[in-house]
């Protein structure tokens, strides 16, 4: 979708309920919520023991635990909960927002009968959402595990889903036809094969 009609779209959406810029929804669970509480499986006292794999690549880093915590807290990728199987983030920063990642993000919470910072009971799906994730040009879009999921209608989210229900990964990358990120109204510019060796250089040198 282009820019202008994105941002007239939701202009226009004024019938509908248009979620408030400064009305992030609720964030809880994995990821979700920066200043930590203690529950009961997540607190001081939880045992933890690195895993033999981990061990070998992990060091143990002499700096003061609130270093440590500001990190996993600031960063989305650190998952100081646990997560699902699948576990989906959805970016709705302005990019994405202008190109209607609330129609997925809706789309996502009905399909999955969980909220943002949920978990399906089954502990397949967890749901989060965060800030870029550096694919605006092919926005709207969502990362589950390592794959991203681009140009991404309500419709598309519908599918995506079924597939991991049935056990299939489902091809990442855009959804609506175009090759990676180019342009989605066709190449306006290097549209024609390029020029051989000693272009524009004088015949006589
Ligand atoms: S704003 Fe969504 S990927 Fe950048």
């Amino acid at each position: 979708m282009f820019l202008t009609s994105a941002i007239r779209s939701v202009v226009s959406k004024t019938s509908r309920q248009v979620r408030s810029l400064h009305q992030s929804a609720a964030r809880a669970g994995a990821g979700g919520i920066f200043v930590h509480r203690d529950t009961p499986d997540n607190n001081p006292d939880t045992p933890f023991e690195f895993t033999v794999d981990n061990l070998k690549v992990a060091e143990v880093l002499e700096v003061p635990p609130m270093r440590i915590y500001e990190v996993a807290t600031f960063y989305t990728m650190f998952l100081r909960q646990p997560v699902g199987k699948y576990h989906i983030q959805i970016c709705t920063t302005t990019p994405c927002m202008l190109c209607d990642s609330d129609s997925i993000l809706e789309a996502l919470q009905n399909k999955l009968g969980i909220k943002v910072g949920g978990m399906t009971a089954d502990k397949m799906f967890s749901l989060i959402e965060v800030e870029c994730l550096g694919a605006c040009v092919n926005a709207p879009m969502v990362q589950i595990n390592d794959n991203y999921y681009e140009d991404l209608s309500p419709k598309d989210i519908d599918q995506i889903i079924d597939e991991l229900k049935a056990g299939q990964v489902p091809p990442p990358g855009p959804r609506n036809g175009r090759f990676s990120c180019e342009p989605a109204g066709g190449l306006t510019s290097l549209s024609e094969p390029p020029p051989g060796p000693g272009f524009g250089v004088r015949a006589d040198l």
